[in-house]
């Protein structure tokens, strides 16, 4: 019997992207695994059942849980769906290992052997798995569109027979790959952008896109590359020097975020009381409680004159190349361990050791473990 993997539909609502597209299902075939996928599973992300070939097609989720040895999966599935999974099978997907205690123990019940991909160690090796980064590049590129989209003035500069239009400021917060994305695409539409980091070395990254580093003097470097959380007095610090940046700009971005925290709020409602009449706020931040005080999820508010937007779901606005980036991450995982057409794991193999949630009826991560108190 060929390893069985499987893909079914995506039951979050608002998820759009699909944890396979018929490439990658052609890649995994290669291997000599035979998928079987939940009819319908790809009409969100717009790939129909038909451009599946040699994929078996079930109308029973629980027959996709309970059959598949390996599930790939783009958010958690649903409790209902981890109870029909068999003993010892693999769960692959951005499985939010942080959120809910109960989901984790689940897993650790029912011996599930657990991968979370936001745990996965971010070394060279592991760049091509990286689906935070494929999926944060997507997030920050669509920012900016929603940004133009909805400021009220042209992003570049226009000459036009009665005068010159001058760009619009673009004013991006948080800088890793989300921020530079948003950076780069605000650029390529030829606004001015000015962008901010609290970890020192992004002012380099920040300068190479054509953007201008607004130094506020505070840097907080965290471990793995990552930020840490400010002290109140660095917060105060960098309140006080944002705000003249955010008060000039037509559009603000927001990106930052602190991994398994709630994201930092980084922009006081005072701050967007003094911004231009007209601006707008995108805070990417949203869905984790937001940097900016007053962003609702979903929603876009009105704060005075500014337009403070709070999009979810922002990679499945574009869910065709969001799934294909995707799927090619999880591929990318989990083919090395797919031999003959049998699954064989090696917990020598540091990326994949790391980026284990359960097995074998244990939590394998300590960091969740202590997050969540297990
Ligand atoms: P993230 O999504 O965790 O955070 C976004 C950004 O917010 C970060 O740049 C962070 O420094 C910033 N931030 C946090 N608190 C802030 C505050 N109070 N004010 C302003 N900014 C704040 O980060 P992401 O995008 O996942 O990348 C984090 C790091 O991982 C980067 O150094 C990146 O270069 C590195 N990385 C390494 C990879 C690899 O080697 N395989 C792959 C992808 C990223």
């Amino acid at each position: 019997m060929p390893l069985l993997i499987g893909v079914p539909a995506e039951t979050v609502d608002g998820e759009r992207r699909l944890s396979v597209v018929p490439d990658v299902v052609k890649k995994y075939q290669g291997l000599g695994a035979h998928v079987v996928m939940q009819v319908g599973a790809g009409v969100p992300a717009h790939f129909r059942d038909e451009a599946f070939a040699e994929v078996s097609l079930v109308d029973d989720v629980a027959a996709v849980f309970g059959e598949a040895e390996v599930v790939l999966c783009v958010q958690p599935p649903t409790t209902a769906s981890i109870a029909a999974m068999k003993p010892g099978s693999v769960l692959l997907g951005m499985l939010q290992p942080w959120a809910d205690a109960e989901r984790v123990k689940l897993l650790q019940e029912k011996q599930i052997t657990a991968f979370a991909l936001e745990l996965l160690p971010r070394i060279s090796r592991s760049q091509s798995m990286d689906a935070l980064s494929s999926q944060a590049a997507v997030a920050g590129y669509e920012c900016a569109l929603i940004a133009a989209d909805h400021s009220p003035k042209f992003f570049p500069m226009l000459t036009y027979a009665a005068g010159t239009i001058r760009p619009a400021k673009v004013l991006v917060i948080g800088a890793g790959v989300a921020g530079l994305q948003a950076i780069a695409t605000a650029r390529r539409i030829g606004a001015m952008v000015e962008a901010y980091d609290v970890r020192p070395e992004t002012r380099e990254q920040i300068e190479s896109l054509g953007a201008k580093f607004v130094d506020t003097g505070v840097a907080a470097a965290g471990t793995g590359g990552y930020a840490r959380e400010l002290t109140d007095e660095e917060k105060a610090r960098q309140a006080e020097r944002l705000a003249k940046a955010v008060g000039q700009c037509d559009a603000l971005i927001t990106t930052a975020a602190i991994p398994g925290k709630r994201a930092p709020q980084i922009i006081s409602a005072d701050m967007i009381a003094r911004m231009k009449p007209g601006a707008v706020v995108v805070d990417m931040a949203a869905e984790s409680g937001g940097n900016v005080e007053g962003t609702v999820a979903g929603e876009k508010v009105w704060i005075n004159d500014v337009l403070v937007i709070g999009p979810t779901h922002i990679t499945s606005r574009m869910p065709v190349h969001a799934s294909e980036m995707y799927a090619k991450n999880l591929f990318n995982f989990i083919s090395p361990f797919i031999k003959d057409g049998a699954l064989a794991l090696d917990w020598e193999d540091e990326v994949m050791a790391g980026c284990c949630l359960t097995h074998a009826g244990e939590v394998r991560h300590a960091g969740v473990k202590q997050i969540l108190g297990l």
